[in-house]
């Protein structure tokens, strides 16, 4: 099969395109940095060209409120667009695992806007609800300063190796569309603040990591279970041990982008250069 991934040279996307591969698709990473541009349209009805299948899992390089959801609006209707005339028959995309309980965030509210567009289309899809990559633990530790320290809300999570992300969406592609959303997460659940205080002391980082009722998740209240996924999630391998022993882990900056929560209080940009 054809398999168009958008945002095929992002941290998920890579490992998606190698994966398709190994299975014997023809996937195509498109970005702009490979000549697809799902904003201006440059370059998507040539990628989308004999497709079956498109998977999105594309973000926003500028998080600021307006600029997210102004990227995913435009960038979804412009692929469902493509998708109708190249008679594309599955759609794909990667959400995250709580988005509609986490609507006071920005990035949240986007995502929701991305999911609606979607839903009301005429293409088969199906959308896959992630929860937080372990790629991603330092980059919310970077979102979460208060002054010189992390603070995070002392609430569950069930985070997932990028990996594993990868390989349910590899999948999901192959599969038939359930028009509907799956809910993908890892092995284990953690408390938010103890695991991103492992994840920092693996890297050696020094900041000390404070758990905090009043603190946001990426700008939005959450409760004990908001980020968890429900009892029918599939859940993926690799537990945070192994995975802090992978190559992938030693990297502090593996993917500083955080994406997955809203934006901070400072853009991305502000964001890569803090880590
Ligand atoms: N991080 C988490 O914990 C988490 C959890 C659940 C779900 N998610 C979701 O996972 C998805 C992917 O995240 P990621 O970390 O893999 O992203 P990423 O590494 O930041 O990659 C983003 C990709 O989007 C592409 N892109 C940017 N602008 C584009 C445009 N105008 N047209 C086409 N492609 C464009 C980039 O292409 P270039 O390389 O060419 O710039 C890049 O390939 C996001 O939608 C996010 O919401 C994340």
């Amino acid at each position: 099969m054809k398999i168009v991934v958008i945002g095929g040279t992002g941290l998920i996307g890579s490992k998606l395109v190698n994966k398709l591969r190994e299975h014997g698709h023809e996937a195509v990473a498109a970005s702009p940095n490979t000549g697809v541009n799902t904003i201006t349209g440059e370059g998507l009805a040539e990628a989308l060209k004999g497709a079956s299948v498109m998977v999105d899992v594309s973000n926003s390089p500028d998080w600021d409120d307006a600029a997210v959801m102004k990227f995913f609006e435009t960038s979804t209707r412009n692929l469902l667009g493509s998708e109708a005339t190249a008679g594309v028959k599955h759609h794909v995309a990667l959400s995250v695992v709580g988005t509609d309980r986490m609507s006071e965030s920005g990035y949240m509210r986007a995502k929701i806007a991305q999911e609606k567009l979607i839903k009301e289309s005429s293409i088969p899809y199906t959308i896959v609800h992630a929860t937080q990559f372990f790629e991603f633990l330092k980059g919310l530790a970077d979102i979460s300063m208060v002054g010189d320290k992390v603070h995070l809300p002392p609430v569950f999570f069930q985070p997932m190796a990028a990996d594993d992300v990868a390989t349910a969406l590899a999948r999901i592609a192959a599969g038939k569309p359930v028009n509907g959303i799956v809910e993908i997460g890892g092995p284990e659940q953690f408390r938010v603040d103890e695991l991103v205080r492992r994840r920092l002391a693996s890297l050696k980082d020094p900041r000390e990591v404070v758990p905090d009722p009043n603190a946001r998740y990426g700008g939005a209240r959450v409760s004990e279970k908001t980020l968890l996924p429900g009892n029918n999630a599939r859940l993926g391998e690799t537990r945070f041990e192994a995975w802090l022993t992978q190559p992938a882990a030693q990297i502090p900056t593996a993917h500083a982008q955080a994406t997955g929560a809203a934006a901070g209080p400072k853009g991305p940009a502000a964001q890569k250069k803090a880590s």
